[in-house]
C-alpha cells in the first residue's frame, strides 16, 4: 500500500517528557498530539518506539490484542539481561499471578477469578466499611490538631487499610505488602535485599494462605482461593499485585485530589455547599490529575500493525500517554480546565481495553467516601503552605502524586 508510511519517521522524542504546571501534563504532549498523535519515542535505555497521544488512538491501542502487555525485547546494556537481576526476578513472588504482566490466556483465566468480585454491585457492599474505617482516620488526624501532613495523616494510611480489609488481612499487616514495593523501588537496594524482601513475603503470605484455606472468611482472597485451583506462589502474587496496584494510586488521588480542590477554595466550596458533586467531581479529578504518567505501562506489537497509515512493527513498544488522552479537546472541551460540574465519563484514567483497573470501582468508592467525608468534618480545611511549596514527584515517575501535604483547619 503506498499511502503507508514506514516505521523509519520523524526524529523520536526524549523521556522524561517534563511537566511545567503542577496538574497539567507536559505541554510538549498537547503539541504532539496536534502534530501527530502517533510519534516516535526513544525510551530511557535508547530503544526507539512510539508514543500515542490522542483519545481515539490511546482507545484503539489498548484494545488491539496485536500488542502484547509483555515488555520489549532487552536493549543492549539493559540490566534485565544481568544474573544478579534475573535471581531477584525469579525471587519476586508477584511476577505469578500478576495481572498486568500477564498476556491471554492466562490474564483472562486470572482476572475471571477475580472479576466477580469487583463487580460495582459487589463493591458497594464494602462502602459501610469503608465509611467507617475513613471515619475512625478522621477522628485520628482531628486528634492530631491542625495543622498535619494530609497524605501521612490521612492519604496513605486509608487505601492500605481498605486493601487489607478486602483481603481478609488484619490492617496491621500493611507493612508485609509495603516492604516488597517499597525495596525494588528503592533505586540504592542491593540484589539481596530485594531477594530477602521477597522471600519474607512470601513466607508471611505462606503463612495467611494456610490459614484461609484451613478457615475461609467472607474476604477476596477465601473467594478465589475457594472457586480456583491457584498455587500459593499465585495467590501471593494475586494478593500482593492488588495492594502494590491499588495503595499508592489512591494514595496520589487522594492528596493531589486535594491540593487540586483547596488550591482554588471556590472548588472546595462548592463541593462542601453541594454534596451531591461528589460523585462527578471525583470523575472529572480523575480525568484532570490522570497520575499515571506518560512512560508506565508499553505494549509490544507482537505482528506489524498499521495505524492510520504508520507501521508499528512486530516487536516494537508502544507507550500510550493516558494524561494526554484525557485531555484531548475532541473528546473533552476546554481539556485543561478543572470543572467539577462537567460529565468526564469515557475517559482513560483507568486505563482501557483487557487491562483496564480491575479495581476502578473500589478506587471511586473510596474517593467519594473520602470526599465527602473531608467536606463534612472539615469545611474550614486549608493548605498550610503556599500551594507552589508543596513538594511534588518528578515528571519521570511512574506515577504522579505528592510528598506530602500540609493542611490546616
Ligand atoms: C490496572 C489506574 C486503583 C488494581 C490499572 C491501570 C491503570 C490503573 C491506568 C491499567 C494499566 C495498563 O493498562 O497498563 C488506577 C488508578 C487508581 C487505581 C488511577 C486509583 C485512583 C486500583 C485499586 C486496585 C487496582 C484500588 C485494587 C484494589 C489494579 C489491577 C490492575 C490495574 C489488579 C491490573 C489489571 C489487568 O492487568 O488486568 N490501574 N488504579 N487499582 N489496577 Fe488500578
Amino acid at each position: 500500500m503506498s499511502s503507508v508510511r514506514s516505521s523509519a519517521g520523524s526524529a523520536p522524542v526524549d523521556l522524561p517528557i517534563t511537566r511545567t504546571h503542577p496538574f497539567d501534563p507536559a505541554p510538549q504532549l498537547a503539541a504532539l498530539r496536534e502534530e501527530s498523535p502517533l510519534c516516535r519515542l526513544r525510551y530511557p535505555d535508547g530503544h526507539v518506539g512510539w508514543l500515542a497521544t490522542s483519545y481515539d488512538l490511546a482507545r484503539r491501542v489498548l484494545v488491539d490484542s496485536r500488542f502484547s502487555i509483555k515488555p520489549m525485547r532487552p536493549p543492549v546494556g539493559d540490566p534485565v539481561t544481568t544474573a544478579e537481576v534475573q535471581e531477584v526476578e525469579r525471587a519476586q513472588p508477584e511476577a505469578e499471578g500478576a495481572l498486568i504482566l500477564l498476556d491471554p490466556p492466562q490474564h483472562t483465566k486470572i482476572r475471571r477469578l477475580q472479576a466477580a468480585y469487583f463487580t460495582v454491585q459487589r463493591i458497594g457492599e464494602h462502602r459501610a466499611g469503608l465509611e467507617r474505617l475513613v471515619g475512625d482516620q478522621l477522628d485520628a488526624m482531628e486528634r492530631q490538631g491542625s495543622p498535619v501532613d494530609f497524605v501521612r495523616a490521612f492519604a496513605a494510611p486509608v487505601p492500605g487499610l481498605a486493601i487489607c480489609a478486602m483481603l481478609g488481612v488484619p490492617g496491621s499487616d500493611r507493612e508485609h505488602f509495603e516492604r516488597p514495593t517499597q525495596v525494588s523501588e528503592d533505586p540504592r537496594s542491593t540484589a539481596e535485599e530485594q531477594i530477602a524482601a521477597n522471600n519474607e513475603f512470601r513466607a508471611y503470605s505462606h503463612g495467611v494462605i494456610q490459614r484461609k484455606r484451613a478457615e475461609p472468611g467472607d474476604d477476596l482472597l477465601s473467594e478465589v482461593i475457594a472457586t480456583s485451583d491457584l498455587s500459593d506462589a499465585e495467590l501471593a502474587g494475586l494478593a500482593l499485585q492488588l495492594f502494590s496496584a491499588g495503595h499508592e494510586t489512591t494514595v496520589s488521588m487522594l492528596a493531589l485530589s486535594l491540593l487540586a480542590l483547596l488550591g482554588d477554595r471556590r472548588r472546595w466550596e462548592q463541593l462542601c455547599a453541594d454534596p451531591s458533586l461528589v460523585d462527578g467531581a471525583v470523575e472529572e479529578l480523575l480525568r484532570y490529575l490522570t497520575i499515571v504518567q506518560v512512560g508506565a505501562f508499553t505494549r509490544t506489537a507482537t505482528e506489524d500493525v498499521e495505524l492510520d497509515g504508520t507501521v508499528v512493527k512486530a516487536g516494537e513498544g508502544i507507550t500510550v500517554s493516558l494524561s494526554a488522552a484525557n485531555r484531548d479537546p475532541s473528546k473533552f472541551p476546554d481539556p485543561d480546565l478543572l470543572d467539577l460540574a462537567r460529565d468526564a465519563s469515557g475517559h482513560v484514567a483507568f486505563g482501557h481495553g483487557r487491562h483496564i483497573c480491575l479495581g476502578q470501582h473500589f478506587a471511586r468508592l473510596e474517593l467519594q467516601v473520602a470526599l465527602a467525608a473531608l467536606t463534612r468534618r472539615f469545611p474550614t480545611l486549608r493548605l498550610a503552605v503556599p500551594s507552589e511549596e508543596v513538594p511534588m514527584y518528578p515528571s519521570e515517575q511512574f506515577l504522579y502524586g505528592v510528598h506530602e501535604l500540609p493542611v490546616a483547619w
